[in-house]
């Protein structure tokens, strides 16, 4: 069997054609919807991934203003940033770029954000809401994977997802996320780590199997339920090397799978978006 693939791109420009739409119907009413980027030091990659989001928020009809501290910023620095961000009503929504420089607190600084503003979805309020249904800006990943089901038409509800991974960003709040009662998540979650030596007993029974963990592949075919939808989420990087938890080999057992590129990852990018012009449009309430 070769499996289908679920590429993450349709379902970005999905997603971000909404976007565009909103935007122009706020700067209609009077509001120029604005995303804020704040990136720290001079790692390469981050100031590359900051260009790539401002370019995007350009094209989406965004300001996206931008402050760059230097490597040797000082906590109180940053959290003089992000609290002029915060009470800036021009800004709907704030991205501290991460990762930051080892001398620095990434989430005590988190915690100093507007949770309002908190577009990566990734505040400790905004995981409140989630784990309570209350309405707020979504983390990225997870809402991500669930507009990737949706999109593709795959079932969740009522199905069994097993998710292998239970990390803050990803395999946590996911779990909650398709967990809820609406006709896109209502799922049946298990979630598996380290704490479960005979993880592959829950994988193996899996309908919908979302790989969270970070480790190269992890997830081999045995692991997998013929027929099943695999969601390879977890990455590391070696360099530029991307390595996925998800063996490509695995793709001969699955009914449907994402690909190796391409996947979970530009669903992610919409996703901040999208918080992004819900953060913009509260304003008009
Ligand atoms: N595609 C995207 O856009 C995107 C966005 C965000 C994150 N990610 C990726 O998603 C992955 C998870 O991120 P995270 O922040 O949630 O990571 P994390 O906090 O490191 O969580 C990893 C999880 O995997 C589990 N795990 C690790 N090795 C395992 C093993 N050998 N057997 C069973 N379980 C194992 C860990 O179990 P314990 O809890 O027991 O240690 C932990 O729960 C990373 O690869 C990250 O790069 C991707």
């Amino acid at each position: 069997m070769t499996a289908r693939l679920l590429p993450g791109a349709p379902v970005a420009e999905a997603v971000l054609a909404d976007v565009t739409a909103r935007a122009a119907r706020l700067r209609e009413a009077g509001v120029v919807p604005s995303l804020a980027t704040i990136l720290v030091g001079d790692d390469d990659a981050s100031a590359g991934y900051i260009r790539i989001k401002q370019r995007q928020a350009a094209e989406l009809g965004f300001e996206s203003p931008h402050r760059h501290l230097p490597a040797d910023a000082t906590q109180a620095e940053l959290h003089e940033v992000i609290a002029g961000f915060n009470t800036d009503k021009t800004v709907h929504g704030v991205l501290i770029q991460y990762p930051i420089p080892g001398h620095l607190d990434y989430d005590a600084a988190l915690q100093t954000l507007d949770p309002d503003k908190d577009v990566d979805g990734m505040h400790p309020l905004n995981m409140g809401r989630l784990a309570v249904g209350l309405p707020g800006p979504l983390p990225c990943t997870p809402a991500g994977i669930e507009a990737l089901l949706a999109h593709h038409e795959i079932p969740v509800a009522g199905r069994e997802v097993v998710i292998l991974g239970r990390g803050a960003t990803l395999g946590r709040p996911l779990a909650m996320l398709l967990a809820q009662k609406r006709p896109t998540a209502n799922a049946a979650v298990t979630v598996v780590h380290t704490g479960v030596a005979d993880w592959p007993r829950y994988t193996q029974r899996a309908e919908i199997l979302i790989a969270a963990a970070g480790v190269p592949g992890i997830i081999q075919p045995e692991h997998v339920k013929p027929g099943a939808v695999v969601i390879g989420a977890g990455v590391r990087y070696e360099g530029r090397r991307l390595l996925p938890d998800v063996d490509e080999a695995c793709a001969e057992v699955a009914g449907a799978i994402t690909p190796r590129v391409g996947g979970v990852g530009p669903t992610t990018v919409a996703m901040l978006f999208r918080n992004a012009i819900q953060a913009a449009e509260r304003t008009l309430l």
